[in-house]
């Protein structure tokens, strides 16, 4: 429905868009890819931009680049989408867990020191919901341990810490551009941004093979090429991203007016942060509840996320318990977010917030 209501405000502009794409014959890493690589980069204020074909894409190129794999221990944190801890795993390297801070519920930087050992090679805090983890802390203890940052920003396109864009702080930041993102193509997109010209060269050949001539690869790549027509796409909806995330702030700032004075645990914004509101995540222990009122309302809520990963049958060998992430554990139980992009109107959102005091919250 939410892509819908875009969709129908941007048509006329994608349409034409896509017709250029389609009559140039050029469909796959081309002129709009590579005029992405330039237009967001230059957005993020680093110095080179590689558009890949998924986010997920978008990690585990980054970790090959940096030679990361076999034998190798990545922190993270398990309140995450799982493709953060699926394209550790695919580079051969273990993901390792770090519980996060009850306030936005970001990695906690107080316990990351406590797992880095002799294997831990680099550290993907995930900016998640619209939000950047702390990174002046991060930083230091990576500089301190002689660890990677990567950062991942699938969620946090269009917010600010400490007036920079998140993924500025990464030394390899990634993002997705799946439709529902901040920034979506219309089909899978990602991309990786970076400084540091060694990762950026490296990155931008394992995204085809390393093929440096016609079918002979250099070393193991893999593909994962970005479409031309979802690169036009991102281009185009680039110019609007500064008004769309104003929007999604200023519907934040309405549930936080509206909602303040109920039992509903509402989304802390960090002083250093600039939040782009990707979702608006609330806590209450009676949420299944509320959650089925609202759905007889046409009211449609989602959970990000209700199973923390250290915990799920696919990454059991990895051998953590109930108990290793408390705050985790504990939050995705609670936590839920409701209906939020920028054309959501404001007859809405008065709906949603009559329909949660009915519930009695
Ligand atoms: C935090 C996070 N990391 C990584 C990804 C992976 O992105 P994609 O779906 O484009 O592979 C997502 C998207 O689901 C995400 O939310």
């Amino acid at each position: 429905m939410e892509l819908r209501k875009e969709y129908i405000s941007i048509r006329k502009k994608i349409l034409k868009e896509v017709d250029k794409v389609f009559s140039s014959g050029e469909l796959i890493l081309s002129k709009n890819v590579r005029s992405l690589e330039l237009n967001f980069s230059k957005y993020l204020k680093l110095k080179y931009g590689i558009g890949v074909n998924s986010g997920t894409d978008a990690i585990q190129i980054a970790l090959m680049s940096a030679k990361i794999g076999r034998g190798d221990e990545v922190i993270t944190v398990s309140n995450t989408a799982v493709p953060t801890v699926s394209a550790i795993v695919s580079c051969g390297a273990k993901p390792v867990f770090v519980d996060i801070n009850i306030d936005e519920y970001l990695i906690d930087v107080n316990k990351i020191e406590e797992v880095i050992n002799k294997k831990t090679r680099a550290v993907i805090p995930v900016d998640l919901y619209g939000q950047c983890a702390d990174y002046e802390k991060i930083l230091a203890i990576a500089k301190k341990n002689k660890l990677l940052v990567i950062e991942d920003c699938a969620q946090s396109v269009g917010s600010f810490y400490k007036k920079k864009p998140s993924g500025f702080f990464g030394y390899l930041s990634v993002f997705s551009f799946y439709p529902t993102k901040n920034l979506g193509a219309y089909g899978d997109g990602g991309f990786i941004g970076t400084s540091i010209k060694k990762y950026a060269e490296k990155a931008s050949e394992l995204r085809k093979y390393v093929m440096r001539k016609f079918y002979y690869s250099e070393e193991h790549g893999i593909n994962s090429r970005l479409d031309e027509v979802q690169a036009a796409i991102i281009n185009l909806k680039l110019k609007k991203l500064k008004i769309w995330i104003n929007q999604r702030r200023k519907i934040a700032k309405i549930y936080n007016e509206l909602l303040k004075n109920t039992s509903l645990v509402l989304p802390q914004e960090n002083k250093k942060n600039y939040h782009a509101f990707h979702v608006y995540v609330v806590q209450h222990q009676r949420r299944e509840f509320i959650m089925d009122k609202l759905k007889k309302n046409n009211i449609y809520c989602n959970i990000t996320y209700p199973f923390p990963i250290h915990l799920m049958r696919g990454y059991s060998y990895l051998i953590y318990k109930k108990g290793n992430s408390p705050i985790t554990e504990k939050l995705s139980k609670r936590i839920f977010s409701l209906p939020m992009y920028p054309q959501l109107s404001n007859s809405a959102i008065l709906k949603i917030v009559k329909c949660l005091k009915e519930v009695g919250i």
